[in-house]
């Protein structure tokens, strides 16, 4: 700490000794090339339990996980300016946790004493709802999954950690160049009615209801290597839907892996030197469902106002651009993919310069005071959920309905729900015209429900400037905010910023909707935890961030941000035990490949399995496909992690713990031919010897190019030879 006390000591001195000066030059680069940094990039596996987990984002409780499609991976990038540091993280995970960050800091405090805190390190989370849940610490986020689950939590922070220490690592001095473009096709505004009640003249200075633009932030060594690469982009990776129970990036998770798999040639996922993180903005009413609602039952547009059908909500959902939600994810994540590539090769792209600066505080978002232009004010409220809330969205509708009772059967759910209680008058006041559904604001019981202590933050490397949000910002509040922050920062003596939203930033808070989307109260308004102020209320505290930060002004750290660690409840039981049908052993494969199989085609595999989470694998793999190389080796040339694989697990017997585990891989048209093998791994626990590794091996099969497609192929008719003379028909020649 004493570093940075000294450095604001003497800001504040520069400040004195030089009145009337422009405030930027108060921030000393004594750099002789401003436009060279240190520079790191890291990437490591935060998978946590791939099975009998629920998934986190849809809160729907039947989502239990049954294996892996994509690996989720922690993205580290490290810049420096020789004088300060900052981090950022984009983590495929559904949103950031608070005690996630608590512990990363932690632990690399511990390794690097003071050189990383809570005010330099920005952990972004991609938003996949493709992930195991329990990660949070407050406790309505955690009913559908039933408590906190602490592999899930464990397997996100050693990510973390690991991909920071990487960075920290392999730092080198290098550039930074920017560049951005519109991304089309992508994405549609899933509460257009919410949008349209924003004010007519600001609606009017934009082309689209959602932001298109993608912001690219490129790492580059002093000695031309590509060292790595961010992107940020709204839109929701809702591709994969409510229905779907592996563990996945979702659209950008697979933009990562392509864009990774280009610049790292022959790398498995996560074992490249390059890495492309994938980052989410301000996404909050921004879906990846092009195709738009539809009624599931008549195929006919859903009501606009309500997204139902017939008064239903369940059967409004959003669908496309693919035929189904696998084409869907690879078409989204493509396109954000094929973007993000055109905007790094670009050839004039902007080159940052300037000094590294950041800040940070923490503030009680449930009693916050606004202060508008014209000397009114107003508060935010305590946290609480609206009606809409529990119907959901047309991305995944009405998981969460309590009325309907689909929670019933959860004993997390039974337990906690007594200690509900009527809203005050205060309350219901302040979150006015929202109808309270869960005033979890009020309940501490048996711990707190809900955050109240945000963690507010803002980043620069010379006129670029990174927003790490808390939440889901919706469209148009993103777009306010970068405006207040552009317009605080140009007050302050720096003008002309470049400003990303980075969403889903240190600790969750669900929504933050517009002050006028929140008189509609569709879902996102309903999710707006802190009430109709919410917006307004980040806005100026983030301009407020960012004048004290440019003008080197020291910034109270205001309240601890809560460790509920020793509070948390649990109910999901553990893994029992595991077992086999007799005669069997763990590894044993049931069922081999066939032989002989053509690119293109799917191969499948089962196994004698044990439970997944046993053991999470972090930083393995479930399973392996190899090819046989000249000198009879094998070579792992695709993991659990890959696009083309699947790794997917099934209990078989509770009764007698057995279960299996069937790998699919499909083969890509440009393998080679060759021999191939798939491996699965895994750990088994028996009642008495704990946890135990075990391997399996299929047999060896063929891969070839198919034949010539039959309509391309000369018919293969046997050729009559019409000249045959009468003595080589009698020796049938
Ligand atoms: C999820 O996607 C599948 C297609 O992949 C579709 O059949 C199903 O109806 C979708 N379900 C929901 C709830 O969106």
């Amino acid at each position: 700490m004493g570093v940075w006390t000294l450095l604001g000591l003497l800001c504040c001195l520069a400040i004195w000794l030089s009145p009337g000066t422009q405030a930027l030059q108060d921030v000393p680069d004594p750099r002789p090339d401003p436009s060279l940094y240190n520079l790191g990039v890291g990437i490591y596996d935060a998978t946590g339990p791939a099975a009998g987990v629920n998934m986190m984002g849809y809160a729907n409780p039947g989502q239990i996980n049954s294996g892996i499609h994509m690996r989720l991976y922690s993205r580290a990038f490290l810049i420096d300016d020789t004088s300060r540091r900052l981090v950022f993280v984009s983590l495929d995970c559904g949103m950031m946790g608070q005690l996630v960050k608590i512990e990363v800091v932690k632990r690399l405090q511990m390794s690097y004493g003071d050189m990383y805190d809570h005010d330099n390190l920005l952990l972004s989370c991609t938003h996949t709802h493709s992930g195991p849940a329990g990660f949070l610490q407050y406790l309505l986020f955690d009913i559908t999954c039933m408590g906190f689950i602490q592999e899930t939590f464990d397997a996100m922070v050693e990510g973390v950690v690991k991909s920071i220490e990487m960075a920290h690592e392999n730092v080198r001095p290098g550039h930074l160049y920017v560049s951005s473009g519109e991304l089309l096709d992508s994405s549609i505004n899933r509460s257009p009615t919410g949008y349209l009640n924003n004010p007519e003249e600001e609606r009017a200075k934009y082309a689209y209801d959602t932001d298109k633009t993608m912001t690219l932030l490129k790492f580059v060594a002093e000695d031309g290597t590509d060292m790595g690469m961010i992107n940020w982009f709204a839109v929701h990776p809702t591709s994969m839907n409510n229905t779907n129970t592996l563990i996945s990036g979702d659209n950008k998770g697979y933009a990562s892996q392509l864009f990774e798999k280009d610049m790292n040639p022959g790398a498995l996922p996560g074992q490249g030197s390059f890495v492309a993180a994938f980052a989410q903005s301000n996404c909050g009413d921004v879906s990846p469902n092009t195709k738009g609602p539809r009624c599931i039952d008549t195929g006919l547009p859903c009501d606009m106002e309500t997204s139902t059908c017939n008064g239903r909500v369940k059967n409004c959902i959003a669908f496309g651009p693919g035929e189904n939600m696998m084409e869907s994810t690879r078409i989204i994540g493509y396109n954000q993919y094929a973007k993000a590539k055109e905007l790094y090769n670009q050839p004039d792209m902007l080159k940052l310069s300037g000094p590294v600066q950041f800040a940070e505080q923490t503030i009680d978002m449930g009693d916050y005071t606004v202060r508008f232009d014209d000397g009114t004010t107003a508060k935010t409220c305590l946290p609480a959920l609206g009606y809409s809330f529990a119907a959901g969205t047309i991305d995944g509708p009405g998981a969460f309905d309590f009325q309907q009772g689909t929670t019933e059967g959860n004993p997390f759910w039974d337990l906690v729900s007594a200690f509900l209680h009527k809203p005050s008058k205060e309350q219901v006041d302040c979150h006015h015209p929202k109808p309270i559904l869960l005033d979890t604001g009020e309940i501490n019981f048996p711990y707190p429900w809900h955050p109240r202590i945000m963690d507010t933050q803002v980043g620069r490397i010379g006129n670029f400037m990174i927003l790490p949000v808390p939440g889901e910002f919706t469209t148009m509040c993103g777009r306010r905010l970068r405006e207040m922050v552009s317009a605080a920062a140009e007050a302050a003596g720096l003008p002309d910023t470049i400003q990303v939203v980075a969403g889903h930033s240190n600790v969750y808070s669900h929504y933050i909707a517009t002050f006028e989307e929140y008189q509609i109260q569709r879902y996102e308004a309903a999710s707006t935890i802190f009430g109709p102020h919410t917006c307004a209320a980040y806005m100026q505290q983030y301009a407020y961030l960012t004048t004290a930060m440019l003008k080197g002004e020291s910034i109270p750290p205001g309240p601890p941000p809560p460790d509920l660690s020793k509070q948390v409840m649990s109910l999901l039981p553990g893994v029992i035990y595991d077992g086999t049908q007799p005669g069997y052993a763990f590894g044993d494969v049931i069922a081999n490949p066939y032989p002989l199989a053509y690119t293109g085609e799917t191969v499948s595999a089962k196994f004698v399995s044990g439970h997944p989470r046993n053991n999470v694998m972090l930083g393995g793999s479930f399973l392996k496909v190899q090819q046989l190389q000249p000198d009879d080796s094998w070579l792992t040339i695709a993991t659990d992690a890959n696009w083309e694989t699947r790794f997917i697990w099934e209990r078989v017997s509770s009764l007698l713990g057995t279960s299996v585990a069937t790998v699919k891989w499909d083969i890509p048209t440009d393998t080679p031919e060759g021999t191939y093998r798939i491996t699965h791994e895994g750990h088994y626990k028996t009642f008495f010897r704990g946890v135990d590794h075990y391997e399996g091996v299929t047999k060896p099969f063929k891969v070839v190019a198919p034949p010539v497609p039959a309509v391309n192929r000369v018919p293969l008719r046997r050729r009559v030879n019409p000249k045959k003379s009468w003595w080589q028909k009698l020796f049938f020649m």
